[in-house]
């Protein structure tokens, strides 16, 4: 897997924000086992409620579109108009959805823009998960 690749990746769909409201601008790019790679951005409403982050529109449109199976995603985001990105950790609803469809073997990269990246696995973000059958998953 090339994590610049993702990265680079995150940041071109960070581009595409829709964020008048918060003024933070988030990317994600999401990796398939099948080798394709499903970007999104943050897309906000006027009535706040229907929002949705980088990681989740990335998630559905991945799913939406057949795919089960991930390798990793990158995360990148930050004020729209400031200079540089300091690293963007996702919010607990975008944590349950990585749950929902990634194992341990997944990683979530969180990079900064000046080349700097860490990467975690689901539980490190979502310890003591709630999982599909009931189980605490550790
Ligand atoms: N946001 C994301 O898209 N992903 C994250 O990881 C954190 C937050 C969005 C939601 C909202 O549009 C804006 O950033 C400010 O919270």
């Amino acid at each position: 897997m090339d994590k610049k690749e993702l990265i680079e990746a995150a940041l071109g769909a960070r581009a595409f924000a829709y964020s008048p409201y918060s003024g933070f601008s988030v990317g994600a790019a999401l990796l398939t086992k099948s080798g394709r790679i499903y970007t999104g951005c943050n897309v906000e409403s006027v009535s706040f409620t229907p929002t949705c982050c980088a990681e989740r529109v990335a998630f559905f449109k991945a799913v939406s579109e057949g795919e089960r199976d991930f390798v990793a995603i990158a995360i990148v985001g930050g004020r729209t108009n400031g200079s540089a990105l300091d690293i963007c950790s996702p919010c607990g609803v975008c944590r349950q959805v990585i749950a929902e469809f990634c194992g341990e073997d997944f990683q979530i990269i969180l990079a900064d823009s000046s080349g700097n990246s860490k990467t975690y696995t689901p539980s490190e973000l979502l310890p003591l998960s709630f999982g599909s059958r009931g189980e605490v998953v550790k």
